[in-house]
């Protein structure tokens, strides 16, 4: 027994919500929907916090601009720093631009380290960029946060849902909690995605489009916000508040 674990649950329990941003494939927007959830909620009012859980391929502090990251200050425990009001941890503040090549054990690891350690204080929304897949993170964060709800994304395409459809798979299988389903990078009225999530009766949240602007709003919270990605991803949180 890994004596971190009943530590997690105490550092986690002023945290009101924890959602887990997840999907199957890699580079279907599961960062750009985490870092813009945790800014539109914050925006909102909202005490939050960001966790980026991909050591491998950290996105979320390029999508909101983040380039300060120094080591975060000790005090019982590691204090994440605030960004925008976000609390925000990622291994960045650690390994700097340095790739940070783990092995499967060495995840789970560094995961249960890094939840043991911060401080997140109490919070209205914890929100976590899960790396792609259903792999060392997806497991562990099931294991040692039974209270994360999940939140998937997927694109118009076959092949994404099919990898999607894997880890609702899973989470169905092991009672994880889902919140639904963004379409993201929709660009048609193609119902393909929705009828399938009705098959499952799993909750269809809404498509975001695929917004032409996106990608030079990166890195600039302010444009960002003003996008058109923004605007459907705040109708989406309007309905799973
Ligand atoms: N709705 C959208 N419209 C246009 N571009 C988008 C949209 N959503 C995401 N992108 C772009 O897609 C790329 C991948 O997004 P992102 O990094 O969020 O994906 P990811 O699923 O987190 O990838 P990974 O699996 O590598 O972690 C980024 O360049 C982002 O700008
Ligand atoms: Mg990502």
């Amino acid at each position: 027994m890994d004596p971190r674990i009943e530590v997690i649950a105490k550092r986690l329990k002023n945290i009101k919500r924890i959602i887990a941003v997840a999907g199957g494939k890699g580079g279907i927007g599961k960062s750009s929907v985490a870092s813009a959830l945790a800014l539109i909620l914050s925006k909102m009012g909202h005490k939050v916090g960001l966790f980026d859980l991909d050591f491998s391929g950290p996105s979320s502090h390029i999508i909101l601009g983040i380039k300060d990251y120094t080591f975060p200050k000790e005090d019982k425990g590691i204090v994440p720093f605030e960004y925008y009001g976000i609390k925000f941890m990622s291994i960045i503040s650690f390994s700097g631009e340095n790739p940070a090549p783990l092995r499967g054990i060495d995840i789970s690891n560094a995961i249960i380290e890094f939840l043991a350690i911060t401080q997140w204080g109490s919070l209205d929304y914890l929100i976590i960029d899960m790396p792609p897949g259903i792999g060392d993170a997806t497991l562990d964060i099931i294991r040692v946060i039974k209270r994360a709800k999940f939140l998937l994304v997927t694109t118009p395409s076959k092949v994404a849902f099919e990898t999607v459809k894997k880890s609702l798979e899973l989470f169905l299988e092991l009672k994880v909690p889902i919140i639904g389903v963004i379409e993201n990078m929709a660009n048609s009225k193609n119902t393909f995605i929705k009828d399938k999530l009705n098959s499952l009766s799993i909750n269809y949240l809404d498509k975001i489009n695929f917004d032409k602007d996106f990608e030079a709003s990166i890195g600039d919270i302010e444009k960002l916000l003003k996008t058109n990605f923004a605007q459907n991803l705040k109708e989406i949180i309007l309905k799973i508040r």
